[in-house]
């Protein structure tokens, strides 16, 4: 399979369909981005890198960073942890407060906003410096120093962050959380405004395509059963109330972000990161999404 060329075709005609849809803006400084940018790097199994348009610039990942977090406390924390965090799709938007109440805080799954906040007050009982344990692992899984906190992103996160400190309260009310709700949303905010490239962001996620080993960091950073849980998080939650269409149109476990990045995998053969901001209602890229549904057609096959 010439990788190259397969990107290549995906990218000209998702460009050609001309798909239109909004910028985030509700962080009014993710809002700050040129709308036509798009990439797309796809990384296989031995390393070799394959990228098209804007694959090497750096962009929010926002919600593409609760994988790394989910990875760091899968390992530490293990079977305790999904006792204070579920593993059912929600069916609601990311930022939804409404299934907290009434399934006595405990968040639906790790991908939606309460769920990422009891993993980060994991890290945060873990780590003494739990911004830069994230910023490390990130970088040691993409085998670079390449993340990047964007510090204006950071503090619009935390100017607008009604939303994830209602949530972050109404977890402490319910005794799901651990840490001081400012320590914590501190850390969230910061590991949500890391900027990274579609080429970085593949390499990260290579590991969960090579049933936990990174070829990047060289070692085992989940044990093969973990890989494949947190592979089945990500194709029944990674894209929130949009996770059954992705399933039913491109088929891989992936995850999303309001900065328009989609980071994917396609176990024993590669991992994928696209990258364009504008997005759907449901808060995911028109263009990744459909890119990646133009690449599974076009090689014939996905984890189905
Ligand atoms: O907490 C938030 O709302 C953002 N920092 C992240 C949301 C996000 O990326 C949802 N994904 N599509």
């Amino acid at each position: 399979m010439d990788y190259q060329q397969l990107i290549e075709e995906v990218y000209q005609e998702v460009q050609a369909e001309n798909l239109k849809g909004k910028v985030a803006d509700y962080i009014p400084e993710i809002g700050n981005v040129n709308p036509d940018q798009f990439g797309i790097a796809l990384v296989d199994l031995k390393g070799n890198v394959y990228g098209v348009g804007d694959h090497q610039k750096p962009f929010s990942i926002q919600s593409i960073s609760k994988v790394h977090t989910l990875t760091m406390v899968f390992n530490v924390f293990n079977s305790k942890l999904w006792s204070r965090v579920n593993v059912e799709p929600s069916g609601d938007p990311f930022n939804s407060i409404a299934q907290l109440e009434y399934e006595k805080g405990i968040p639906r799954n790790p991908f939606i906003n309460a769920g990422a906040l009891v993993i980060t007050d994991a890290l945060c009982s873990k780590f003494e410096h739990p911004i830069n344990e994230i910023t490390d692992f990130i970088n040691e899984l993409a085998g670079a120093t390449c993340v990047k906190i964007n510090p204006e992103v950071q503090i619009s996160e935390k100017n607008h962050g009604e939303r994830n400190t209602a949530l972050a309260y109404f977890l402490k009310s319910f005794k799901n959380f651990n840490n001081p709700i400012d320590e914590v949303l501190d850390v969230y905010f910061s590991h949500c405004a890391m900027e990274m490239s579609c080429v970085d962001l593949a390499k990260s996620f290579s590991f969960l395509a090579n049933d936990g080993y990174s070829i990047f960091a060289d070692r085992l950073v989940l044990t093969e059963s973990q890989s494949r849980r947190v592979n089945a998080l990500m194709l029944t939650c990674g894209f929130y109330d949009e996770a059954g269409e992705f399933a039913f149109k491109v088929g891989l476990p992936g995850k999303s972000g309001v900065g328009g990045g989609v980071a994917a995998v396609m176990p024993h053969k590669f991992s994928i990161a696209v990258w364009s901001p504008e997005l759907n209602e449901k808060g995911n890229s028109v263009k990744a999404i459909r890119a990646l549904e133009l690449l599974t057609d076009k090689l014939a096959f996905s984890l189905f």
